[in-house]
């Protein structure tokens, strides 16, 4: 059985959770790899709703073993958050495991989080506010603690005494604020490691042992393509490698272990936090997506900016993550819209044709959409059990996103629980 690699391709919400959880149902290990609760994955299941951050999708069936890898970062309070609503809802996290190596969100990482995007004013990237990006810096510059440091007490005070020295010179000299209270750091973190420690374990070898025994294992991205911090649109990105080969890094698993590769996408676009989006939509057509499509980030609540379906960005995220199929959710979304658009190339001020999506955002400012127009269809698609229950023109609007994405839809989602995904 297969180890696949489940990831966003647009700028993240694309649905991951719902794939991932509907996959789940035959897999017996899911893989997180990078990001941290700066996700937010909402999964249906019996009418009951979730919304993941940091836990993997897989957590809500009993038997399957969850894995947070080497390239997550970790806010030990809020997966102990987490760990303890899902068991208040009788959701067990006993087969949960998180790597030794994994990063840890620091109280110091969410103080600088909304610091440095007050300094950049009017630039600010419009961030989870999480502590992301202030923790992958401190991995790069190798002052982090990682969860091995968290659950050994001496190791725990010792470092954070150090490098939280380091950062109360910065929030008291650069940023004129008060310094943290690190020995109460230590103490808050000391309980937080007393409980996160049994869950530790070398996610590599895991994983590696799973595939080895021919289990099904999948990996569950986080967050998109687009926010790729190469292969999105920099500065207006996540901190970590949410493209499939992001995977193979965060989790200690080789590339010729993976057999698939599915790229989740909305059957149009979406983008939560600022940054360009050639395809957005200012007028009433954007609202109405919204309103229809309930797009209000999960994590911070903010409205979602909407837009019609982006081909060359499909094609960028079909080829950087090498994707073995597609995953298109909310068709249904799109009912009753009267005719819809789908952007299949960008052209440039001088009227130059670009089909390939540029590699900097000062490339695509220079860049306005060249769409074609195409039928919409009508009627309530949330009520189709199977794809030949769609109406024609619907499964002529699939065809075509298929044809310009120059990838297989193996799935279409017309509404947000299980049941409601349709295979082709
Ligand atoms: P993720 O971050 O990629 O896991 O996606 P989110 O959970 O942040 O956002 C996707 C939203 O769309 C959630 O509210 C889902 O319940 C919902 N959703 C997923 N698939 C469908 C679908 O096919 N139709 C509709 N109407 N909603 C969907
Ligand atoms: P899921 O997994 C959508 C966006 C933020 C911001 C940028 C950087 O639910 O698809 P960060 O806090 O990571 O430093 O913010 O990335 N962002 C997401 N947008 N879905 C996500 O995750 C996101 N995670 C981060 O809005 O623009
Ligand atoms: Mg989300």
């Amino acid at each position: 059985m297969p180890a696949k690699v489940v990831v966003g391709v647009q700028w993240g919400d694309e649905g991951k959770g719902k794939i991932i959880d509907i996959l789940a149902s035959r897999a017996e290990v899911v893989v997180r790899a990078q990001g941290g609760n700066n996700a937010g994955h909402t999964v249906e299941s019996n009418g009951e709703v979730y919304k993941l951050q940091l836990i993997p999708s897989g957590i809500l069936y009993p038997n399957t073993l969850c894995l947070l890898g080497s390239g997550v970062v970790i806010n030990p309070q809020g997966i102990l958050g987490e760990i303890d609503a899902l068991e208040s809802r009788g959701v067990s996290c006993e087969h949960l495991r998180i790597d030794p190596r994994a990063h840890v969100i620091m109280p110091w990482h969410l103080i600088l989080d909304g610091l440095s995007e007050k300094m950049r004013g009017k630039s600010e990237i419009g961030t989870t506010k999480k502590g992301i990006g202030p923790c992958y810096m401190d991995k790069a510059e190798r002052s982090g603690l990682r969860m091995y440091d968290l659950v050994h007490p001496e190791l725990l005070a010792e470092k954070v005494r150090t490098y939280g020295a380091i950062k109360n010179r910065l929030l008291t000299d650069f940023y004129k604020e008060s310094p943290l209270d690190l020995e109460e750091i230590i103490a808050s973190y000391t309980a937080y490691g007393q409980r996160l420690h049994k869950y530790i374990a070398d996610v590599s070898v895991l994983a590696d042992q799973a595939i080895r025994d021919g289990k099904e294992v999948l990996f569950e991205g986080a967050q998109g393509t687009l926010l790729d911090i190469d292969f999105g649109t920099y500065p207006f990105v996540t901190s970590s490698h949410p493209v499939s080969g992001g995977v193979c890094v965060g989790s200690g698993v080789g590339p010729t272990r993976i057999d698939e590769v599915i790229g989740v996408a909305k059957a149009y676009t979406t983008r939560v936090g600022a940054g360009p989006f050639p395809t957005e939509l200012f007028d009433e057509m954007g609202d109405t997506i919204r309103n229809l499509g309930h797009e209000f980030g999960t994590v911070t609540g903010r409205p979602r900016r909407c837009g019609w379906f982006d081909a060359v960005i499909m094609r960028h995220s079909v080829r950087v993550n090498g994707l073995t199929g597609l995953a298109i959710n909310k068709i249904d979304t799109l009912s009753n819209l009267g005719k819809l658009k789908i952007c299949v190339a960008y052209q440039k001020a001088d009227g130059t044709i670009l089909r390939d999506f540029p590699p900097t955002i000062e490339e695509l400012a220079e860049c306005s959409p060249v769409y074609e127009e195409v039928d919409g269809f009508t009627g309530d698609l949330s009520a189709c059990h199977s794809y030949d229950e769609l109406p024609d023109a619907c499964k002529r609007y699939i065809e075509k996103l298929e044809e310009v994405c120059g990838c297989p839809i193996q799935m279409v989602g017309v509404g947000p629980s299980r049941e409601q995904n349709l295979e082709r």
